[in-house]
């Protein structure tokens, strides 16, 4: 139950009537794993639980919603659960930017549905347009600002010229940053969105060791001051592309920097912990998603849109159509990275 987590129950209680309807069966919360029982969190008592793993291997829940964070603990749970056939829904970029290929495998092998919407860019529906809408399309470039926390920093540093360690003290007390914000700061959270969207994008699998990585940490006032004198901003981005050398060879670059953004490019005016992701198709075009990329609300929102579409898959016999595909994927990236 922490930021992400309080939400997502809070909207499985308050609007139980409305996700009956729209699954065609109850939803019931069948129990929470906390680290500690023992705190009031105004649910009743008795749906807590500091046995993660029992709680997973109860005959009576059919679907899993993983919002612990960290790695090792979330990935035996998740493939406890799907190796016993049950659905998954996950926020854990970092888990999925280094296991996807154990992960998926698992789901694939069970028949089982894992859903991720929530590990990319919060409430802003990416994850299913990419792996979904545009899988006929071919995608040339992903560009993003995926993080919440440092666009909130660089954002208040360029407005109010405010200072980088009370900015990021703000970003903490509003449940944007990670539990230890180097994550955010240093490109380490980009760097995983950008691999799981370079996968999805690319058909490929990216991990987010394959992914050049600098964070904000250096961004100086002065450098702001600078950026602003040549009509620019200064912005995180991550930076999926793909390249193809004079030979027709083709290879994949991703990247996470922060780099000068001109103030008429829309990426500029994506302030605070808004993010954007830009998205060039051969057939598309250009596409924008924009919104509230952190946040426990944002982020039970795509968790909540995830559960109920397992919660339909588990109800009316079906499975959801991405996961497979994703499973599929090429285990070699189609080139450098
Ligand atoms: N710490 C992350 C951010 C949370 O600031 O964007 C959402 O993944």
């Amino acid at each position: 139950m922490g930021n992400v987590g309080t939400e997502v129950v809070r909207i499985l209680r308050d609007h139980a009537d409305d996700l009956r309807q729209r699954v065609g069966a109850p939803v019931v919360l069948r129990g929470i794993a906390v680290r500690r029982a023992d705190i009031d969190r105004g649910v009743p008592q008795e749906l807590l639980t500091t046995d993660a793993a029992a709680l997973v291997a109860r005959d009576d829940v059919d679907i899993v919603v993983e919002v612990i964070g960290g790695i090792d603990q979330p990935k035996s749970l998740i493939l406890a659960a799907l190796n016993s056939g049950k659905s998954v829904v996950t926020a854990n970029k970092a888990l999925l930017a280094d296991y996807t290929g154990e992960i998926a495998e698992a789901a694939e092998r069970n028949r089982a549905d894992l859903y991720f919407e929530a590990a990319v860019a919060g409430a802003i529906p990416v994850v299913r347009p990419l792996m979904q809408s545009l899988a006929g399309d071919r995608v040339n470039r992903v560009v993003g600002i995926v993080n919440g926390t440092t666009n909130f920093i660089l954002s208040a540093m360029a407005e109010t010229g405010a200072d980088y360690d009370v900015s990021l003290k703000e970003a903490g007390r509003l449940g944007y940053a990670e539990a230890d914000p180097t994550a955010d700061v240093e490109g380490y959270d980009a760097a995983a969105k950008a691999a799981i969207l370079a996968s999805l994008a690319f058909h490929t699998r990216v991990t987010a060791a394959d992914v050049y990585r600098e964070g904000i940490s250096k961004v100086t006032a002065e450098d702001m001051e600078t950026a602003s004198a040549v009509g620019c901003t200064v912005k995180l981005l991550a930076l999926c592309e793909r390249v193809v050398d004079s030979d027709g060879k083709e290879s994949i670059s991703v990247r996470v920097y922060p780099a000068l953004v001109p103030l008429t490019h829309p990426l500029a005016s994506v302030n605070g912990a808004f993010n954007a992701v830009v998205v060039e198709a051969d057939a598309a075009g250009r596409l924008m998603f924009y919104g509230q990329g952190a946040g426990g609300a944002p982020t039970a929102s795509a968790v909540m849109g995830d559960l109920v579409m397992a919660a339909r898959n588990k109800f009316y016999g079906g499975r959801g159509p991405g996961e497979s595909t994703y499973a599929m994927l090429p285990i070699a990236p189609i080139g450098d990275t």
